[in-house]
């Protein structure tokens, strides 16, 4: 559970997370770090779809896995949020996510959050992670599905717009 985001678009009430047991805020406190998870074979985790999950969540979601993949290096929630199609349309790769895992594990960092961009565009339920090239994914179901890479580009006057309570200094997961 990532209990601020969803209290910060107002999918929780306060008393819903004040209710919360308290050992989950020391862990939900801190950004993400980089982390090397080459030594296992597979994602830990993968997302399990789920129908009722909302397009704020699925936003503030599209967000975290920006910073996951391109900004934290952070294989480990970046792996959590795709589902086990992960329909791929990069030549030369086969789709899921264990065909990517060894791309990715490491933890490597693509850039800062200044110096790249990200966006979900709720009405197609795509986002999209700008660096030195420009990503786009389907989501469904709360979870990444699918992926293309080529001539993407961003639809800069469509992007959803997280609460200012969830930008990168203040958002916890
Ligand atoms: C599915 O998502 C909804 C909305 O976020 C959540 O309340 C529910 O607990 C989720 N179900 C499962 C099985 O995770
Ligand atoms: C986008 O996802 C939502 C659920 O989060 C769904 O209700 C909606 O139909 C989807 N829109 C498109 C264009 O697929």
């Amino acid at each position: 559970m990532h209990l601020l985001p969803l209290l910060a678009a107002g999918i929780l009430a306060p008393a819903t997370v004040l209710a919360a047991p308290s050992w989950l805020w020391p862990r939900d406190a801190a950004l993400s770090t980089r982390e090397n998870l080459c030594s296992l074979k597979s994602p830990p985790q993968l997302c399990t779809p789920n129908a009722s999950v909302t397009v704020e969540e699925t936003a503030l979601r599209a967000y975290k896995f920006y910073r996951a993949f391109v900004v934290d290096g952070d294989p480990r929630t970046m792996f959590s949020l795709m589902d086990s199609s992960y329909i791929q349309h990069h030549a030369g790769y086969s789709s899921g996510p264990q065909a990517i895992w060894s791309l990715f594990c490491n933890g490597r960092k693509i850039g800062s959050e200044s110096s790249t961009a990200w966006c979900f565009d709720a009405a197609t339920n795509m986002s999209y992670a700008q660096y030195s090239t420009t990503d786009r994914w389907r989501w469904v179901d709360g979870c990444v599905h699918e992926h293309w890479d080529q001539n993407e580009k961003i639809p800069k006057d469509k992007c959803y717009k997280l609460p200012t309570s969830t930008k990168p200094s203040t958002i916890a997961y």
